[in-house]
């Protein structure tokens, strides 16, 4: 009798537990074109993988009258499931219970999945949908946030942390996904931002849009807080299971091998012409990359932002790699301040995961100007060149075409610690380039020439063909090898072949002091 009735006590409390804030709340969230947060996790995991924890429990606050109004397991639902047959652990804020917003129980909840996630070491996923911290328990809500933000940074490089922002997060709440490896938004009603737009009018006198503030888009493109943008909550779902199937679940282990039908062998005659022979001609440097990678696949990671220099992730002969590129499409491919730092982080994070990093080098230098100079590209800069030397993951360099000063010595050079460094016939490994080289060197040479123009025409080619080929850096043994362009992908596959059980080391130290 006993056990039926508690058989029965469990039924009713799962469909309690399942209603959430009730039906109401949840057409409203669904009428703005937001999905509930089981819904989320049944896109996010494999089919009946998702195993539920602490789904009964309930808020501890009895202030404001909150005693009478409690929903089971909270706002949040967590637990652990599978992507692809992979561990992963998730927690999806439940905005139909009290806004999302996060409570002492909603935080210990958090904290509980990421402690699983650390100890047994697999990728946490928090899908955000929160007003932020829960106002009726005041402190307590923000001892909560604090419990998570610690266990974000003690997370940080021993498991992938993702977060998918898919309502609002405000206030303090951003920091936990900025913590985060990767931070996914959706083109609609996803929103960050630390002062919402009222305050910001209050304060400064200065009016904008929720979107225009803290949007997708404003993210994405402007401030580099967000790595992807999805058009819908079911696409960003998708692309985070796309995410992880590149990333090892863990610092210990090496990113999964995925078999693949793409030739390791092929050679791509395309690419002996895809470099023009101006070196003042743009090309995308995405072509390039899509020609030597398993399938033409390349995962993109911030794409809107500092477009003058890619990131992502692709694979080699089926193992996953982090790439960075030079886009000369795109500001010639100079460095400037967002781009350091975007592929900055983006090489720690490949350091921190076992994840080989592949360099395709075309770069005039750093861009100069004032604007630059006045908002620190000194130290940002500096943020590229450091990830670069401390890490010790399978380094290998193409430079296919410039490679001049600040810019060679940053991008992956044996100088830093790159195991292989690669160069095609076009590349061009110098102080600078010919024109501005021969304007300091031979300013009085040219003044005193009889003819000017032709003077420097002869003194351009003159530095052409002592500098501005990688001919040079190979006798210096600074370019391993110099190939042939249509060798790329065979030439990569079998140096992280042979780099594969690579060890090195940094010294001992507490952690570094990287210029932040
Ligand atoms: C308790 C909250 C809440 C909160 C929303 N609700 N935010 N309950 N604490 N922080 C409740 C509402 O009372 C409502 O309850 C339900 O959630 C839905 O809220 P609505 O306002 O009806 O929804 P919507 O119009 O979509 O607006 C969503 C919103 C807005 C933009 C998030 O609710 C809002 O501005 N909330 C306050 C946000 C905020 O200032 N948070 C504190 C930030 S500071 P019912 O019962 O009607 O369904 C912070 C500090 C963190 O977070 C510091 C960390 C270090």
């Amino acid at each position: 009798m006993t056990t039926t009735s508690n058989f029965d006590k469990l039924r009713e409390l799962n469909q309690k537990a399942e209603a959430g804030g009730g039906a109401q709340r949840g057409q409203r969230q669904h009428e703005q074109g937001k999905l509930l947060a089981r819904e989320r996790l049944d896109i996010l995991l494999d089919g009946g993988s998702f195993v539920e924890l602490d789904r009964f429990r309930t808020h501890e606050c009895s202030d404001f009258g909150m005693d009478q109004q409690k929903f089971l397991g909270d706002a949040v639902v967590t637990g652990f499931g599978a992507i692809d047959g992979r561990l992963v652990y998730a927690y999806s804020q439940d905005f139909t219970v009290f806004g999302g917003s996060l409570s002492g129980v909603v935080a210990e909840k958090i904290c509980k999945v990421m402690d699983m996630a650390v100890k047994n070491g697999s990728p946490i996923i928090g899908i955000n949908d929160s007003g932020g911290a829960r106002i009726q328990e005041g402190v307590t809500s923000l001892a909560g946030y604090g419990e998570i933000f610690q266990r974000n940074v003690m997370a940080s490089g021993v498991v992938p942390q993702i977060s998918a922002i898919m309502g609002p997060c405000a206030g303090g709440a951003v920091y936990s996904p900025a913590i985060t490896d990767f931070i996914f938004m959706v083109k609609t009603n996803s929103y960050m931002f630390i002062t919402g737009p009222e305050v910001i009018k209050a304060v400064t006198h200065e009016e904008v849009t929720k979107e225009d503030l803290g949007g997708a888009e404003t993210h994405s493109a402007k401030s580099g807080v967000a790595h992807f943008t999805a058009n819908t909550e079911k696409d960003c779902l998708l692309m985070i299971r796309e995410l992880i199937s590149f990333l090892p679940s863990n610092n210990q282990e090496d990113p999964p091998f995925h078999p693949t039908n793409d030739d390791p062998l092929r050679r791509d005659k395309k690419l002996r012409d895809l470099v023009p022979d101006n070196p003042n001609r743009p090309y995308d440097m995405k072509e390039l990359i899509g020609a030597v990678v398993d399938e033409s696949y390349f995962y993109e990671v911030q794409r809107e932002f500092a477009p003058n220099i890619l990131v992502g992730f692709a694979r080699l002969g089926g193992r996953p790699v982090g790439i960075v590129a030079n886009q000369p499409a795109n500001l010639a491919g100079c460095l400037d301040i967002n781009a350091s730092v975007k592929a900055a982080r983006f090489i720690r994070f490949c350091d921190c995961f076992n994840m080989p990093v592949v360099t395709f080098v075309d770069v005039p230098g750093f861009l100069p100007g004032t604007s630059q100079e006045y908002d620190g590209i000194i130290r940002h800069g500096a943020k590229l060149l450091y990830a670069y030397a401390e890490a010790t993951v399978p380094k290998v360099a193409v430079v296919t075409r410039k490679a001049y000063g600040g810019g060679y010595i940053v991008m992956s050079s044996k100088h830093l610690r790159g195991d292989i460094n690669l160069a095609y016939p076009t590349g061009e490994i110098a102080v600078m380039g010919p024109e501005g080289a021969i304007s300091i060197v031979f300013r009085d040479a040219l003044k005193k020439a009889a003819n000017p123009l032709k003077a420097r025409d002869e003194m351009v080619q003159q530095y052409r063909e002592t500098f501005a080929n990688p001919f040079k850096a190979a006798e210096s043994g600074y370019v391993d090898a110099v190939i042939y362009p249509e060798d790329t992908r065979p030439t990569l596959i079998r140096c992280l072949e042979m780099l594969k059980n690579k060890q090195d080391h940094n010294p001992p130290k507490k952690h570094g002091n990287i210029p932040l």
